[in-house]
């Protein structure tokens, strides 16, 4: 996969993971292939199945985490619910896994699992979503895009393409209090900022198409106003559509839209012209994941941050790109 690596302030760029090197201790030679003839057992806990980025992102880490490749992998599905998270991390500490993986569904409350995971000897590796906490040593590298970036580069598109128009935006938020939502807000607020483009409403969809569609009719009924909508994913944006239509309007035309992920139907959405812009998140994180996995059993040294990276698109490159699109 195409990716950078950079540091987070403060942090050295390739850290021995001392948690790793400790205490994990891969469960031993029943043929997996994972360079020393052992299979690491590793607890996955996944967000949930809210979106069309989330079943790639599954899949991803499902066909790299395979017993071909020296793994045994246990995965469970959290429902979009942190306490369901918690519980799937504790289970798989106390089963004594090799490694813990999990894609937090919210940023705060993970300092206690995470510290009991470090206590018994056990890494965790984060994907896709960070975690806001003080002690970055609770965790041994986190795999990921940067969604500060992506609302940037979707405001940015904004900026450019309507300067000196007024224009009233809505937005459809993620999941409140996750990683991508609070970033990608930060970002495309940042990126707006000084131009006549307006945010005059902000709701959350919790990232999927019926929330979309359900806070976009809420939107219609006390806006008539709208220019734009910037949805958090695609599927929002696919949710919003289908409000749109359903309201007499032309999406991509009478009120245009700009979303984050490039899924396949999202994609599609924009070369049918009723999305104008994408940014895309790339949930193809399992091949990576495996990799960290196997050099923080090793003992060797991994990158503390590896940020993925992300294209976007317009209405003719996604006409292009779509007959080749993965996901
Ligand atoms: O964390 C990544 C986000 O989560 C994706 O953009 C969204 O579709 C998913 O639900």
């Amino acid at each position: 996969m195409k990716r950078k690596t950079f540091l987070r302030s403060g942090l050295a760029a390739l850290s021995m993971v001392a948690v790793a090197a400790l205490g994990a201790c891969s469960s031993g030679g029943d043929g997996g292939s994972a360079g020393s003839g052992v299979t690491i057992s590793l607890g996955f806990s996944q967000v949930g199945a809210e979106s069309g980025w989330r079943a790639a992102n599954t899949k991803s880490i499902q066909e790299s985490l395979t017993a071909e490749n020296g793994f045994k992998l246990s995965f469970s599905d959290a429902q979009q619910k942190q306490e369901n998270q918690i519980q799937a991390l504790r289970s798989y500490i106390a089963q004594g896994v090799d490694v813990l993986a999990f894609s937090p569904v919210v940023e705060t409350g993970w300092d206690a699992v995470l510290q009991e995971a470090k206590n018994a000897g056990i890494p965790v590796i984060l994907t896709d979503r960070a975690v806001d906490t003080t002690d970055d040593s609770l965790y041994a590298s986190f795999i990921g895009s940067d969604f500060v970036e992506e609302g940037r580069r979707a405001g940015a598109w904004v900026k450019e393409n309507f300067d000196g128009e007024k224009l009233s935006i809505v937005e459809l938020q993620g999941t409140t209090g996750s990683a991508p939502a609070l970033d990608r807000q930060e970002g495309f607020a940042e990126a707006i900022e000084g131009s006549d483009a307006k945010i005059i409403d902000s709701q959350t969809g919790d990232f999927t198409r019926a929330g979309g569609k359900k806070v976009m009719e809420g939107f219609l009924n006390s806006h008539d106003d709208i220019d734009l909508v910037f949805a958090h994913n695609d599927d929002m944006g696919l949710g919003a559509i289908e409000a749109i239509q359903a309201a007499g309007k032309k999406p991509g035309d009478d009120i245009k839209i700009v979303t984050i992920d490039a899924v396949k139907d999202g994609m599609q959405a924009l070369a049918d012209g009723k999305i104008n812009y994408i940014v895309e998140c790339n949930p193809m994180l399992g091949e990576d994941l495996a990799e960290i996995a196997k050099k923080v059993v090793a003992g060797e040294p991994v990158e503390k941050r590896i940020v993925v990276e992300d294209a976007a698109f317009t209405q003719e490159q996604a006409a292009e790109a779509l007959p080749n699109r993965q996901y």
